[in-house]
């Protein structure tokens, strides 16, 4: 099975995941959410070893396109993914605190294994270093949310 259709074939499994799971409460969520990232989210110190410059900027994007785009959407705020809050735990804007907050090497990590149990897939042997890496660069510098438009797999 080819990259693409690995990241596809996730994204097609969500929403079967997501209506079995109850949503958890406002407070559980805050509590797992500041755990993960003081314990269980390790990597918290290596440096992003790639500059952000628009090329490596530009790279992560397309990186993004490819791989994230199915649950995240082009933008990385979930516009136009018809199942982003149906999922247990939502997916998260990646443009919010929680997520800003985390270090790079942090980010790194999250991509590397995913989120166990949610719907969140780990990518560490299916892309390279360097892909994940430009990626971080990517969810530094988001679009405003809505501006790339919605993923064309849920258009019609
Ligand atoms: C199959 C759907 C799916 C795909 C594909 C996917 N994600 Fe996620 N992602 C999720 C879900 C669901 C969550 C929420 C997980 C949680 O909070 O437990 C999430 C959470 C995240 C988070 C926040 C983690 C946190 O602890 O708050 C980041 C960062 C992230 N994804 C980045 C990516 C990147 C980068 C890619 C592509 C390499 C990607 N995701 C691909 C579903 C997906």
């Amino acid at each position: 099975m080819d990259r693409t259709a690995y990241f596809a074939l996730a994204a097609a499994l969500l929403p079967a995941i997501g209506c079995k799971a109850h949503p958890p409460s406002g407070i559980e969520t805050r509590v797992v959410t500041s755990a993960k990232h003081h314990f269980l989210v390790g990597n918290k110190k290596e440096k992003n070893p790639l500059a952000a410059t628009p090329d490596t900027i530009a790279d992560g994007r397309e990186a993004f396109s490819h791989y994230c785009m199915a649950c995240h959407g082009m933008d990385g705020q979930n516009t136009g993914v018809p199942f982003a809050d149906r999922m247990s735990p939502p997916v998260p804007s990646l443009a919010s605190h929680d997520v800003q907050d985390y270090t790079d090497g942090q980010l790194k990590w999250v991509i590397d294994y995913g989120i166990w149990p949610s719907g969140m897939p780990g990518a560490k042997g299916t892309l390279s270093d360097d892909e994940i890496w430009s990626i971080v660069l990517y969810l530094r510098h988001l679009p405003p949310a809505g501006s790339l438009g919605e993923p064309e797999m849920y258009s019609h």
